[in-house]
Parts: C-alpha cells; structure tokens; sequence
C-alpha cells in the first residue's frame, strides 16, 4: 500500500543521511576533476566536478522516466550536501562502460547502475568490482555476473499484475479481444512485468474473458499458468516494443492491419510502460473499428498523468521515483561506512542470488488520480489541465 511520507520523516532522512555524508566522504575541497560526461547525444563531452564517492549511470536521456531519476537524485543529493555525478549511457553499452571506467578512475567508491542492457553491463560492473567499487544495479537488475552487491528496485512482479488485474476488473462477459506489448527483451524488468501480468490474465484467458489477439506465441501457451524465462523471451520477442515509442506504435500499426473488424470493438490492451502506452493508445484510438479501449501503463509520467485526466490512457502504476533514490543513497550510505544495507528478498540474476528491498507500487487511474500523484505531492497540480 502507498504511504505518504510527511515532510518531517523526510526532512529528518535527509538530515541523518547529511551526517553519514559529511562522516564519510572524501572532503569536498578536493581538487576538482575533469570527467567525461555522456551528452544527450550519448557523445563524450567534459564537465568540471568536484570530489564525490558515488556516481549514478542511468540508461538514457529519451525518456522521461530517466530524467525523472536524475531530477531526483539531484534534489536528494544536494539536500544531503553531497556531490554526485550522474551519466547517461544513451542507449549504448559502449557508452555505459566507459562512464562506469570514468567514476572508476575518479575513484568513487560506489557506483548505481541502471544497465541499458542487463547482460552487456555485467563487463561494466565485473570491473568495478575489480576495482573495489560497491555495484548498485538500480531499477533494472544486472545479469549473468556475481559482481552485483544490492539491487534497489520496486516489486516489478507486483507492477505487471496490477497492469492486469486492472484489464480485468474493467472485463465483462466473455471473448474481449487482448492485445499484448511488453518491454525490450534486454531488460530484465520486461520479464518481471510480463511475468506479474501472465499470472493473473492466464486464467481469464484461460476461462475465455480474454481471447489473445496480437501473439501466436502467446496463444500457444496459453493454457500454461506459470511460463519459463525462455516460453517469456517467446512471447516477448513477437510483442516486444524495446522500449521505444515507434517501435510500439509501428507494431500496434501492424497488429490492428493484420486484425479484422471482429478483432476489434471494445479492446483491451496490455502496454508495459506510460511511454509506449502513449503511442500505442493513440494508434488504437485512430482506427474507426476500435469502438472502446482500456489500457494499462506505468511511471505515472506527466504526459500519461494528463492522458488518464483526458481519458486517453486507463491507468498507470505509480513508482514512486523518489522512495527508489532514498533507497540507492541509503544503500550506498551503508557501504560508505563498512556495513552492508538492508534486504528482504533476493533475485536471481542468472549467476546469484542478488540481494534486494523491493518497494511497493500504487495503481492509479482517474479515480484516484488526484490523491495519488498531486496530493501526494509527487507532481504539482499547476503542470495539468482538467483536474478536478
Ligand atoms: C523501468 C520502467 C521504464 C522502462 C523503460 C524499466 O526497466 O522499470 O520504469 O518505463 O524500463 O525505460
């Protein structure tokens, strides 16, 4: 369940969390660096920084949810008085590696990660702890290497069953065409989503509420309640988006020419993030034999915030970007002073068990939109229109 922190609780994190700082981090006189930063074009360009112990790499630039993070981060950090340099990997591995060698040579001690690719990162951070460097995989979970330390992240099973469960509560009757999308198949999340959304849609498949429109692979896995990564990596290879917003909307382009009229009417879609929701929603509402549709999201980006006050977008699932950065400092906080943070759970990433504290998700749709996304304070009233 969604709690709200009072200003107080996070004022007093802040303040704790300034005092571990200034116990712990390279003096803030130290000589100021040169580093290699990635531009938004994901070229090198070079930024005058001063010491820090921790650097953030983030995946990209492009979509909003990234730059949430980094506006995030920013804001915890400097009310934390702390430096810290954050880098984005512009959807190139090359890239990121060479940001994770550059926080390397600056001799941070602990580096977040949010890998662009789960598994091409490993490399990266094969070498950071080589270098003694704590890895922090941040969001998306570092694959195939055990030179992993804590992965800081939100209950990603949880956010694919609210995706589903919410179709399902919006169902009635039986045989209402499902189409499904999912993430890039080089993110672990996309698994973990499409995994929470299987395990509660299979049965209303199953059961006949949803007939599978867009995925061969799908239908013939249909009567599987639990699917291996592999039968998963089917599924998403035929439906998968990369995470891109013309890749979503070329494929629900396609999806919608190849269907026919039957095929249509009132739809249901299952759309793994706000980003390709936005254009896939926009292609369904674009073709006339679509009579009705209800579609899922997540991030609670603005621009989907302001799509589910106007009615283009169902729902989204709230992940509430700053309890993941509270996270990532607290964390490294920890391994700043010798100790080893906190962890409820573990995930397997191919190689380890990884140890984690996943945080919880809130759905969000118009019902609750204004409580849970502007009285929360997450995003301010004054950046919509329409809101009651
Ligand atoms: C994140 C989502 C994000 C997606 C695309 C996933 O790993 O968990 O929040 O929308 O990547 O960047």
């Amino acid at each position: 369940m969604f709690k709200k922190r009072s200003n107080y609780t996070l004022f007093a994190i802040l303040a704790v969390m300034a005092m571990l700082f200034a116990a712990c981090s390279p003096k803030a006189t130290a000589t100021p660096t040169t580093a290699p930063v990635a531009t938004s074009e994901g070229t090198t360009a070079t930024e005058m920084t001063t010491g820090f112990s921790v650097g953030v790499v983030l995946p990209t630039k492009d979509e909003p949810r990234w730059i949430q993070d980094e506006t995030r981060f920013k804001d915890a950090f400097k009310a934390a008085g702390f430096d810290v340099q954050i880098l984005f990997s512009q959807g190139n591995s090359a890239v990121e590696k060479a940001n994770v060698e550059s926080l390397i040579s600056q001799g941070v001690k602990v580096i977040v990660i949010c890998p662009q690719d789960a598994t091409a990162a490993a490399a990266a951070a094969q070498e950071a702890r080589d270098a003694g460097v704590k890895v922090i995989s941040y969001d998306r979970l570092i694959r195939e290497t055990p030179a992993v330390d804590y992965y800081v992240t939100f209950d990603s099973v949880s956010v694919g069953e609210a995706q589903g469960n919410y179709l399902i509560e919006k169902a009635t009757g039986t045989g209402n065409p499902l189409y499904l999308y999912a993430g890039a198949a080089s993110d672990n999340n996309a698994f973990l989503f499409f995994q929470g959304a299987w395990n509660v849609l299979q049965p209303k498949i199953a059961d006949g509420t949803f007939v599978i429109k867009n995925s061969s692979e799908a239908v013939a896995l249909q009567a599987k309640p639990t699917l291996t990564r592999d039968e998963m990596g089917k599924i998403i290879g035929q439906v998968t988006t990369d995470w891109k917003f013309d890749v979503a909307k070329n494929l629900a382009e396609a999806n919608l020419t190849a269907a026919s009229a039957a095929d249509k009417g009132n739809v249901f879609i299952l759309a793994p993030n706000d980003g390709t929701a936005r254009s896939i929603a926009d292609t369904f509402a674009a073709d006339k034999a679509v009579t009705s549709y209800v579609i899922t999201g997540q991030d609670a980006e603005e621009a989907s915030i302001q799509y589910i006050i106007d009615g283009k977008q169902s729902m989204t699932v709230l992940k509430d970007v700053r309890t993941l950065v509270a996270d990532a400092i607290t964390a490294a906080v920890a391994y700043l002073n010798g100790k080893t943070p906190d962890a409820t759970t573990t995930y397997n990433n191919g190689v380890i068990d990884v140890p984690a504290k996943p945080s919880a998700v809130v759905t969000v749709d118009k019902s609750n939109v204004k409580a849970a996304v502007i009285d929360s304070g997450y995003w301010p009233a004054a950046d919509f229109t329409g809101l009651q």
